[in-house]
């Protein structure tokens, strides 16, 4: 049983109100519980950053689910990749909300002033999130 580590970037869409993130948290933790999935959601006005790593069969799985969900959209797949060891073990879905404590390490990953990762890297946005969440523990 391979694992693997699936990164994306989307954008909230039309369809997307603020409680929903409390919604999406609540059933992504259920879920990848039940999955063995681990990993990071990164969430601003903007964009969602999703980090998400478990057994091949499940990765796909969850990430068929969010592909479907309307409440985000223009979702880019930055990396999918087998892996040796989980880098989230402790996070069902770690939640990374943006904030100024956050700002000098997103800001060390950005090349303009805002962060935008349909501009970065697979292997960037891994490091932000790696980073951001050696910083929240
Ligand atoms: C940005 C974003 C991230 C999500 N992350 C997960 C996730 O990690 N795991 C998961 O099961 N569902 C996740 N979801 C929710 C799924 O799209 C879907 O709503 C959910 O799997 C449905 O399961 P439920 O019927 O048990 O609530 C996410 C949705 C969005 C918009």
């Amino acid at each position: 049983m391979y694992l693997m580590r699936l990164i994306y970037v989307s954008q909230i869409s039309e369809h997307f109100k603020p409680e929903d993130i409390e919604h999406i948290l609540h059933s992504a933790r259920k879920n990848n519980a039940q999955f063995n999935i681990t990993g990071a959601l990164f969430f601003n006005p903007k964009f969602f950053l999703q980090c998400i790593e478990g057994s091949r069969s499940s990765v796909n799985k969850t990430y068929k689910n969010i592909l479907n969900d309307e409440r985000h959209c223009n979702i880019i797949q930055l990396q999918y990749q087998e892996i040796e060891h989980r880098d989230f073990s402790a996070w069902s879905m770690g939640y990374v909300p943006d904030s100024s404590r956050l700002a000098p390490i997103i800001a060390s990953y950005s090349s303009g002033n805002a962060l935008d990762p349909y501009t970065m890297s697979g292997a960037s946005c891994y490091q932000l999130l790696l980073a951001l969440k050696n910083a929240m523990s």
